[in-house]
């Protein structure tokens, strides 16, 4: 038997001691020379410094005015979004740096949230993996196409939490987990900034959407929040947090309000969390028209007065409202804005473009020769293909019905996303192509070959209420050996303002689950949505069913390699899966109440009508094989709250073949001066087993990673114990205590606020 000794770390923690991170080094020099160039601005040219406006792809939202060459000229643009392509960015760049008075480089934006051209698993999906390796390698190919077509800033990543599975954007995100959404966060940083901004091949990285977009009431998008201080700071900050230790340079303020304060005029959390608590010194730019949409939150009826209370915010790039440009300038010669605080946002600005490397090289060695070399390779394919095998998640496998056999047999493919290459990719595709998507479709055609024979047939739209598919779809159902039934939701049932207020399979698809499911073969369901769905029916009846998201241009051949077994998923759900949207919102880190969830008790927290478990828990994904957990042994069982302890599982591949598995560590402080989540994840790293082989794997607890906010708000651990739980899944877990003593440990002293 093997047994190795891997530490894995536990990752950010609650404002860990703020050190100063994210401040670039302190250069003299680039100080210097931003000084120079703001001292020649004219306040217009400091506000058009504060502009972007959008290109020929940035309508990203409502209609809006697409700038040029003029505005460029007379210095009104200081970034764009949506300008692709070499040639396109080289030819506005040349305009800026040789006919504008300033001759100051324009940046260039754009949403290249899982890849530009290849485009990988949709965030969600990759969540799913728990490989922070994963998704650091998925961004850097990500930033090098980018970079490749003259972009220098990417919208991502997407570290929105969210316990709303009726939200669009759910999809564009980690899912609901704190823990993992910062380690995630952080390796997207990384991989899309690389070792430096200057290197003609990084993006700068945009942590968004700040803070608590994910929270929009009835996960209708764009919606009021309502987010209690506590659950802010250790639910909604920690990705931004880690984002921020990982050096990302910009912040996107989001859409929603918090307690009456729209985020892109929240002065005490922009420059009390980002500039005081986090001393962080970026760029926050707004999202799109969202200096604007303060009008309609209600705060004034001046766009000047908007536009002043943005940037006294902190809000420094006003994306495509131009209200900074045309309005603003009359709020500081009048004296309601100092020219300081413009000064401010204009220096950052100015940092950014010198840490680009923008001010030596404005073109940063893109040209279309180099764009079509590094674009869509073999190799980024095959990263694609390995990032899906792993955002797969095998939900139910009854009686080993997969992996299938494909020699011999007949094989009826049914559902009209199995040929829905646009779909494979998901939504936010950047400049991906429909074209380069292998739908599931053609990755069973491709791993089948010769040795069986597919079958397709659409069966039913997937929204429209028609069933006059059936017929042909039963009829092929009856003459294969084994059915693969593809259904779930479109790319554009979820993304930005794509909200469902159920999370039924839409259209007929239910019925044609059933109808085939009659037909009386063995039948796997393979899930294609953005979201978690409620499939009760399906998860009852169906023996196998695999989630597969979106995948990116390697969907279809990702799935059929799990499907014929060449690869063993390895996915856990980064969301939990309510039975029914009427359980929302359900996650895993809940509350234990006064009168916990108990169905043989009347008197606690349930329905009647269904049970309070949720369908599939967080961190629920099997396998091809098995694998069993011994106890928890900690390195101490009683220690000091100010000391870190070593927690230690030995697990074993009790199956009969190769697999990986996600081993999860969860916490439970089970009494403190606040009432504590039942269990918190802390912890969490792969391992691949060979049949019979065992792995001890060791995470270090840390008083960072025990941490929360007492009733005066400080950061804090308290004496007392803590379940801890390892396992494979928040709900399959071996348990042990740690008891901590000695005085409160006070980590932070300065209370949230
Ligand atoms: C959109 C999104 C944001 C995106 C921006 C630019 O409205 O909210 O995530 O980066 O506009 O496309």
């Amino acid at each position: 038997m093997q047994a190795g000794l891997c530490i894995a770390m536990g990752a950010t923690a609650l404002g860990a001691q703020s050190s100063g991170y994210g401040l670039p080094k302190t250069d003299a020099r680039m100080n210097r020379f931003v000084d120079s160039v703001l001292a020649r601005l004219t306040l217009e040219e400091k506000l058009g410094q504060l502009t972007q406006y959008r290109g020929p792809w940035g309508l990203t939202g409502p209609q809006t005015r697409e700038a040029g060459a003029a505005d460029i000229k007379a210095g009104r643009v200081g970034s764009f979004l949506g300008v692709r392509g070499a040639a396109a960015t080289r030819e506005l760049q040349t305009i800026a740096v040789t006919q504008s008075r300033t001759r100051i480089p324009v940046l260039f934006a754009d949403d290249i949230v899982h890849g530009w051209r290849t485009i990988f698993p949709v965030p969600l999906a990759e969540a799913a993996s728990f490989n922070p390796e994963i998704a650091e390698r998925t961004a850097r190919v990500a930033a090098v196409e980018g970079a490749a077509a003259g972009i220098h800033w990417t919208f991502a990543p997407m570290v929105d939490i969210t316990r709303e599975p009726r939200w669009g954007r759910i999809v564009e995100g980690a899912g609901e987990d704190p823990f993992l959404g910062s380690i995630i966060a952080a390796a997207k940083v990384r991989g899309f900034q690389g070792r430096s901004l200057r290197d003609s091949l990084s993006l700068m990285a945009t942590a968004k959407h700040f803070v608590g977009y994910g929270a929009a009431e009835g996960g209708r998008d764009y919606n009021t929040t309502d987010i209690p201080l506590r659950t802010l700071h250790e639910m909604y900050l920690p990705p931004f947090e880690a984002a921020v230790k990982a050096g990302a340079r910009s912040i996107m303020a989001a859409f929603n309000e918090i307690d009456g304060v729209p985020m892109h005029a929240n002065k005490r959390l922009i420059d009390g969390v980002l500039r005081d608590r986090w001393r962080w010194d970026g760029i926050l730019v707004s999202d799109y028209t969202g200096v604007m949409e303060l009008l309609q939150h209600g705060l004034s009826a001046d766009s000047a007065a908007v536009g002043r209370l943005a940037l006294d915010a902190g809000v420094d790039v006003d994306m495509v409202s131009n209200i900074f440009y045309k309005d603003v300038a009359r709020e500081v010669r009048a004296g309601r804005l100092p020219v300081a605080v413009v000064d401010s946002a204009v220096r950052r600005v100015l940092r950014t473009k010198y840490e680009l490397g923008l001010f030596t090289d404005p073109y940063k060695g893109s040209s279309t020769a180099r764009e079509q070399a590094l674009t869509l390779t073999a190799e980024s394919r095959s990263l694609a293909r390995t990032a899906a095998q792993q955002s797969i998640v095998l939900l139910r496998n009854e009686r080993n019905t997969l992996p299938l056999t494909a020699a011999g047999k007949t094989i009826a493919v049914i559902g009209a996303l199995a040929s829905d290459a646009r779909s494979s990719l998901g939504g936010w595709a950047a400049a991906g192509r429909a074209e380069d998507a292998v739908t599931v479709l053609a990755g069973i055609r491709n791993a089948v070959g010769s040795n069986g024979r597919v079958l397709y047939a659409a069966g039913a739209p997937v929204e429209e209420r028609d069933t006059t598919g059936f017929a042909e779809a039963v009829r092929v159902a009856r003459e294969a050996d084994v059915v693969v039934l593809v259904v779930g939701e479109h790319q554009d049932m979820s993304a930005e303002a794509r909200n469902r207020s159920s999370l039924d399979l839409p259209g007929v698809q239910q019925q044609l689950v059933e109808r085939i499911y009659a037909v009386g073969k063995p039948t796997v369901a393979v899930l294609m949505n953005g979201r978690p769905l409620s499939v009760p029916w399906m998860a009852s009846n169906v023996p196998a069913i695999l989630e597969t998201w979106y995948l990116g241009v390697e969907h279809g051949n990702a799935v059929a390699d799990v499907l014929f077994g060449s690869v063993n998923p390895s996915g856990k759900l980064p969301v939990t899966f309510p039975r029914t949207v009427g359980q929302i919102p359900i996650y895993y880190n809940h509350k234990n109440t006064g009168r916990p969830s108990d169905a043989k008790e009347r008197y606690t927290s349930q329905y009647i009508d269904v049970p309070f478990t949720p369908l599939y828990p967080f961190g629920h994904g099997l396998s091809y094989t098995t694998f069993s957990y011994s106890a928890p042994i900690l390195s101490r069982a009683k220690a000091g709250t100010h000391e870190s302890v070593d927690v230690s599982v030995t697990v074993t591949n009790s199956g009969s073949r190769t697999g990986e598995e996600v081993v999860q560590l969860y916490v439970r402080d089970d009494a403190g001066s606040v009432t504590r989540p039942v269990k918190e994840l802390k912890g969490f790293t792969r391992v691949s087993l060979a049949p019979g082989e065992q792995r001890t794997v060791t995470f270090r607890l840390t008083p960072e990673l025990l941490a929360f906010y007492d009733l005066q708000y400080r950061e804090v651990v308290e004496p007392g114990t803590f379940s801890i739980m390892v396992g494979g899944s928040s709900e399959q877990l071996q348990r042990t205590t740690l008891e901590l003593t000695g005085r409160v440990h006070v980590l932070d002293a300065r209370p949230i606020r």
